[in-house]
């Protein structure tokens, strides 16, 4: 059965957690709707992972826009290698992952070459899975939406298939509003789009999705992090390149050089500490390197955090070290100098090579002008000379300066810094699969007593309190009504029920994970000891207690706390 046929598909389906998109439509592949409480569980997800990373590590978040210019992903490298490789059936026109035809036959499919893939479908006698016919020639196909900016215009844009690069494409704005500052941490949530060519994986391959990506920017020469002697003695399972699965401590996995340095590290193990607070079984959960054969084009390392599932491991964050790639590309493509300027601790006497304008030449042709076009010059760079001349820019005028104006020349200076490019460490979380994952996680299915549970963690439980009055009248609904909004006006959400046995409403929580049932019964309004207090029931152990209808919220609030 595939998990999209599952019990647990249908119960998110029936509950109100997603919806395949378009449904009255026909639904459209790799699309799906959060319904009312996957709303709610998803921001809940959100406000985990902001809390870790702007609460306690004190990172910023911007909201960048969806549509971008064509050269921001020239620069990222997306337009030329963002692709997978299609092939298509001549018969029925079906399309197909060309890689995913060759399982089975390579041990990995996705090293090979459109022509390599082409052979070993002739030499095996692939056909078409669909309707047996021919297949057609393998082609790259881009996996960005394609669009144009403005009516009738030329300008090509496409929707971001990661939100780094608005967060790239930002580094100057976010490195003054830091005081010039590293390491600098930059948080984003947002939809990022890929044109997948065959979903057939539920929500862990949707074409329009939801991201959680942090980039941290740090010195090159530091890839330290202050807080890493905390978790250094702390526990990891991981799969290095080699593939021999291992449980080592943090410390242990930098000393030994699997993972290579203490920022990276620190970021797997702060991805571990996240997963698991949100639901994520510790023992359903790995983090694998990367093959280099399967890097993607910007990373120099990169680790998944692997979870397992119905539809076996399955990759939720990837962990990666960026380099310099990004920053250096759209510099390159941008022509602005996205350096950080890292002061030394006192100035030093350095040789450094320097461009000079030659003043003999240049005040005899520019008279006047001669001195800003000196400053000019002098600001460039060696490599900034191509063809033997500068170009420049002088009050709004663009010039270009003949090598006989300016050399090339070593000398000393006494510096106080220098100017580097940041490298780049990115926890990015796919927020779907995360959702997905700890609902599987959560799902308990008694067989026995025909009953299902969603053991959801409190934080991120959609519904944190059902409220029932044992019957619909007698004064037990007004005070469980008045129950019901004092936990709303606390920003706790709480579910007001008063249909059916009142099994059937225990039922009805425990099956969309909510962890508390607060009942008022006869006790309540009938001079005893249960005067004035109402039961509260714990989902997982089924105890039921008695507490003060006085006490509701500060219980309630008290066990939301995280430990
Ligand atoms: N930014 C990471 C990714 O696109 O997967």
């Amino acid at each position: 059965m595939s998990p999209e046929s599952s019990d647990l598909f249908s119960l998110c389906k029936r509950r109100g957690f997603i919806w395949p998109s378009y449904e009255i439509y026909g639904g459209v592949a790799g699309m799906f709707d959060y319904g009312p409480l996957g709303c709610v569980l998803k921001n809940n997800i959100v406000e985990s992972w902001r809390s870790l990373y702007r609460d306690r590590e004190g990172f910023i978040e911007i909201d960048s826009e969806t549509v971008n210019p064509a050269p921001v992903f020239k620069a990222s490298g997306h337009i030329d290698e963002f692709s997978d490789l299609i092939t298509y059936c001549e018969g029925c026109r079906e399309p197909f992952r060309a890689d995913h035809l060759a399982k089975g036959l390579h041990d990995n499919p996705d090293v090979l070459s459109p022509k390599q893939l082409e052979e070993l479908f002739k030499k095996n006698g692939v056909a078409c899975p669909e309707c047996k016919g021919k297949l057609g020639p393998v082609e790259e196909f881009n996996l960005m939406f394609k669009t144009t900016i403005g009516p009738g215009s030329s300008r090509v844009g496409y929707l971001r298939p990661e939100t780094a690069q608005g967060i790239f494409v930002n580094y100057l704005n976010l490195y003054r509003y830091n005081r010039e500052k590293l390491p600098l941490g930059v948080i984003q949530t947002g939809r990022g789009y890929r044109n997948e060519i065959a979903p057939r994986q539920g929500m862990i391959r949707m074409r329009e999705f939801n991201m959680m990506e942090v980039e941290l920017f740090v010195d090159p020469d530091n890839k330290d992090w202050d807080r890493f002697p905390m978790i250094e003695n702390e526990k990891m399972t991981l799969v290095p390149g080699d593939g021999k699965e291992m449980i080592l401590t943090v410390g242990e996995a930098v000393k030994k050089g699997i993972i290579a340095n203490r920022v990276l590290a620190y970021f797997v193990y702060a991805t571990q500490q996240l997963l698991i607070s949100l639901g994520i079984d510790p023992e359903r959960l790995r983090f694998r390197q990367h093959l280099s054969d399967e890097m993607a084009h910007y990373a120099a390392d990169c680790w998944d955090a692997e979870v397992l599932l119905s539809y076996g491991w399955t990759e939720v964050t990837g962990i990666a070290d960026r380099g310099c790639w990004d920053l250096s590309r759209h510099a390159e493509f941008s022509g602005v100098d996205l350096t950080h300027f890292r002061r030394f601790d006192e100035p030093k006497e350095m040789e450094i090579v320097a461009v000079r304008a030659k003043q003999k030449e240049l005040g005899p042709k520019f008279k006047d002008k001669a001195k800003d076009i000196t400053k000019a010059i002098e600001s460039k760079q060696p490599e900034d000379i191509k063809n033997n001349s500068l170009k420049i820019t002088v009050h709004g005028e663009d010039m270009e300066i003949g090598s006989e104006f300016f050399e090339v020349v070593n000398i000393k200076e006494k510096v106080s810094g220098e100017r580097v490019i940041p490298h780049v460490i990115e926890p990015s979380y796919g927020l779907d699969r995360i959702f997905y994952s700890i609902l599987e996680h959560a799902y308990n299915y008694d067989e026995k007593e025909d009953y299902v549970t969603l053991r959801l963690k409190p934080g991120v439980a959609p519904v944190k309190v059902g409220v029932f009055p044992l019957m619909d009248k007698d004064g037990l609904d007004t005070i469980a009504t008045s129950i019901y909004e004092k936990l709303r006006m606390n920003g706790i959400e709480c579910y007001y029920d008063t249909s059916g046995a009142i099994g059937r409403r225990y039922a009805r929580m425990d099956e969309i994970g909510t962890p508390w049932c607060i009942t008022v019964d006869y006790d309540t309004i009938e001079d005893g000891v249960g005067k004035d207090t109402v039961t509260i029931r714990d989902r997982d152990t089924k105890e039921q207690r008695r507490i003060r209808i006085d006490d509701v919220n500060r219980t309630v609030a008290d066990m939301l706390r995280p430990c």
